[in-house]
């Protein structure tokens, strides 16, 4: 009897040891590994933070430009607005996201200014975004309170970057712009000397080389007469050309300083031996001529001063003049014979 009694004694004394053993590791378990459970659920806290920042720096997958509408334009906007902007969303590419655009470009060392929303501004404004830099509004391209006027009473555009600027009769740039990207494109000209009227903007001009590489490749003999032409140089040519045929018969073919293309950057003139290299109307008609009407778009070109289209343009038939717009407006109004001016009436 009193046997069993300490063999009891001692299997309750092992029981409880052993039960102190376990409870002691629970302990040990909770205070210094977390239950796998916890991890998996610190984990997934994790995930979720990463996947809300994620989705704060998402944005437009799509180039886009001056005139697009939709989702990505919202998205743009919205991005553009996290950065620093007060835009209106409104899913529309107007004049004040082509405007934001360009300020958030010429911020940035490594873009070029075209207010165009393309591959490297979208790797720039994702890196804005992802590293919380700061952009002050207004410090690359300040914004107009109140346009200026010319002292021939022409308003004074407010963003002459942008690649679809419209410069006309109507709206000048203004007298100190001057691009900054110029570039001698590597195409035939009538003349030797490295002269200002040789450069374009730096796209402008790789689009000039694409379009003379494809020219010589159907066998023919394009040549560029001019491009790029200052402020000052377009006055002397201004005054020149009223001297001898008097102001308003000069405007018909010749811009008032501010109001020629020219000073983009993104314009040329091209010719062709069968006109002597000359800038006629003749040239229209030449093979050369026939086929940049057909295929200038392709490059990204238009024919800025159509036949026909005088009283829209306000200048003559100007076969020879070519406007760099990009691929997308180029194709648009080629395709549907319109005018630069018609394409970006805004809806009336
Ligand atoms: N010939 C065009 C109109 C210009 O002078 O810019
Ligand atoms: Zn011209």
């Amino acid at each position: 009897m009193f046997k069993k009694a300490i063999v009891a004694c001692i299997t309750i004394s092992i029981l409880f040891v052993m039960s102190a053993c376990s409870a002691f590791d629970q302990t040990f378990d909770q205070s210094n590994e977390p239950p796998s459970n916890a991890n998996s659920e610190s984990e997934k806290d994790g995930q979720v933070s990463e996947n809300d920042s994620q989705q704060d720096i998402s944005i437009p997958e799509e180039s886009l430009q001056k005139k697009d509408k939709g989702d990505q334009v919202l998205q743009l906007q919205s991005t553009l607005n996290q950065i620093g902007y007060d835009l209106t969303e409104n899913g529309e590419f107007d004049d004040a996201t082509t405007w934001a655009v360009t300020d958030f470009q010429l911020q940035q060392d490594s873009l070029l200014a075209s207010g165009i929303y393309n591959e490297s501004t979208k790797t720039a404004l994702k890196d804005a975004v992802e590293n919380n830099i700061e952009i002050v509004a207004g410090s690359g391209l300040p914004q107009e309170v109140e346009p200026a006027i010319t002292d021939s009473g022409t308003p004074v555009i407010a963003n002459p970057y942008d690649q679809l600027v419209l410069v006309n009769k109507q709206h000048a740039l203004p007298a100190d712009y001057m691009p900054r990207d110029l570039v001698i494109p590597d195409v035939r000209f009538p003349f030797t000397e490295d002269l200002p009227k040789k450069q374009m903007r730096k796209e402008a001009a790789t689009a000039l080389e694409e379009l003379f590489i494809a020219a010589d490749g159907a066998g023919l003999e394009l040549f560029a007469q001019s491009g790029f032409r200052s402020y000052e140089r377009q006055d002397a040519i201004f005054a020149s050309n009223s001297l001898e045929h008097g102001e308003e018969e000069a405007n018909i073919f010749s811009a008032r300083p501010g109001e020629s293309e020219h000073q983009t950057g993104l314009t040329m003139d091209v010719t062709s031996p069968k006109v002597n290299f000359e800038l006629i109307t003749e040239f229209g008609e030449t093979e050369e001529g026939k086929w940049i009407q057909g295929n200038a778009a392709e490059y990204g070109f238009i024919i800025r001063f159509p036949e026909g289209k005088e009283e829209i343009t306000k200048y003559q038939y100007e076969p020879w003049h070519l406007r760099f717009v990009g691929k997308k407006a180029a194709s648009e109004i080629m395709s549907q014979d319109i005018t630069l001016e018609e394409y970006l009436k805004v809806s009336e």
